[in-house]
């Protein structure tokens, strides 16, 4: 007998299915539950609820457990590489050298953006927030290549909007911060492997090995989360059956606000205030504890991480690495670290499990890389691509994919009539 959720309400009790994952997560099912009682749930936030299945990645906020189709972050991080995290996320599977080997032939068709695209990049203004940019170059994308607007998208149109998305967005990226610092694009090399080809694109110099590895492991960490906000919208937006160009763009402008992705760009400033405030990290530890003042940590806290984000650890060590190999001595990473070391023997982080998440420590390796703190969110857009068309993917394939359109509970005027103008 499975097992079910009695729910008394007005006098009836109802039984509503349990779904057991395959990491043993219950969730009551209440697909059913308006039909039957003619009650919807409230959940500000989403903060109680699950809208989907999926077996891209699993993650345990209390344990700090991290897994990209069954595989610890910790391994992947070790032994593999970002487009081979890209294909597992997509595909399911870890590829075959063969498998791998045609992933990056099918990519390498996209190491160009049409002309009418870079005309696009060239009409910002320099000082735009490459995030704006990005995400409206990649939603023209539809304008030159209309093939992707016919919906439902064939399984073969998918697979290459994948791999297109994976090798355009980068150049996107690349080009446009090139344009602000009055240079040519560099063209793109797929030979140099896909952060090698990113960091050339960006600085017109192939970087050193450990660089490389950092920066892939960076990407690898930010690959996925399951339904953050970003994947989310992507869900969302893919939904409606929209096209995949406008679907990832959703994603960007959602990763973009300061409480998700944007975090990161917010960390570098607020160690950089500290510093020039002289170094003393108490002080705004007293201002983020301070209801009445709306400053918050940057990146400290996680809507499920309660123990400790378990990319934070790996990127906190990669910290030592790349600035030791760059030799590059950063008075913001002590300042992070001091921060981190107050704000864990203080009450008010420790009484609600704030500590810190993966925006916290990137800045400081992408800083010492020579990427503009503006630029740091578009970092994170090529780290979470995968994930993000991952999620698409799983959605697009599932037969049982419903439009997402949540209820609400109206709480404004009853019915009222009419008032003329002139009698009001
Ligand atoms: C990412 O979801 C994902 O998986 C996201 C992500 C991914 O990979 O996709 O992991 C990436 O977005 C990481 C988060 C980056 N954002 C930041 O670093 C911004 C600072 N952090 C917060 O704003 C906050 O912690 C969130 C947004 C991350 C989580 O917010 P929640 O879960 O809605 O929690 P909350 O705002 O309700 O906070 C609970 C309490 C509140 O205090 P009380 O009302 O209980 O007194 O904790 C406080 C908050 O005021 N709080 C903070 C704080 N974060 C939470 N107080 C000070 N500084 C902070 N950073």
């Amino acid at each position: 007998m499975s097992e079910t959720a009695k729910l008394e309400l007005a006098g009836k009790t109802y039984e509503l299915p349990i779904i057991t994952g395959t990491e043993n997560e219950k969730a009551i099912d209440i697909r059913s539950l308006r039909a039957e009682t003619g009650y919807v749930t409230l959940d500000n936030g989403f903060m109680n609820t699950g809208s989907c299945q999926s077996g891209i990645t699993f993650l345990n906020g209390e344990e700090g457990i991290l897994r990209y189709r069954g595989y610890p972050i910790e391994q992947l991080a070790e032994q593999s590489r970002f487009l081979e995290v890209a294909y597992l996320l997509a595909y399911g599977e870890l590829p075959t050298q063969a498998q791998f080997d045609e992933y990056l032939k099918q990519m390498s068709n996209f190491n160009n953006l049409p002309n009418g695209v870079q005309k696009i990049i060239e009409q910002f203004p320099n000082n735009s927030h490459p995030m704006g940019v990005i995400s409206s170059t990649v939603c023209s994308l539809c304008s030159f290549y209309p093939e992707y607007l016919k919906m439902p998208l064939e399984a073969e149109d998918r697979e290459r909007g994948i791999v297109q998305m994976m090798a355009q967005t980068k150049i996107i990226a690349a080009s446009f911060y090139r344009q602000t610092i009055n240079k040519k694009p560099v063209p793109s090399d797929p030979s140099l492997g896909y952060t090698g080809d990113f960091l050339n694109m960006m600085f017109d110099k192939e970087p050193e090995p450990e660089i490389l590895k950092a920066l892939d492991v960076l990407f690898m960490l930010h690959a996925d989360h399951e339904q953050n906000c970003s994947a989310s919208t992507v869900r969302v937006v893919g939904s409606s059956e929209a096209n995949i160009f406008a679907t990832v763009s959703g994603g960007i402008n959602a990763l973009w606000g300061q409480l998700h992705g944007g975090a990161n760009q917010r960390v570098l400033e607020m160690l950089t205030k500290i510093r020039d405030a002289g170094g003393d990290y108490k002080m705004f530890i007293n201002k983020a504890k301070d209801k009445s003042d709306p400053f918050r940590l940057m990146g400290f806290g996680h809507r499920v991480y309660k123990n400790f984000d378990p990319r934070a650890k790996i990127i906190k060590k990669a910290c030592d690495v790349v600035l030791e190999k760059l030799n590059v001595q950063d008075p913001l990473l002590d300042i992070a670290k001091g921060l981190e070391e107050e704000a864990r023997s203080d009450d008010y982080f420790v009484s609600r499990n704030l500590y810190p998440n993966v925006d916290f420590y990137s800045g400081i390796i992408y800083k010492a890389l020579g990427i503009p703190t503006n630029m740091f969110t578009v970092m994170f857009v090529l780290g979470r691509l995968p994930g993000w068309l991952a999620q698409w993917k799983e959605m697009r394939e599932d037969s049982s994919i419903k439009i997402s359109r949540p209820r609400q509970i109206y709480v404004g005027h009853n019915k009222r009539e009419y008032v003329p103008i002139n009698n009001r």
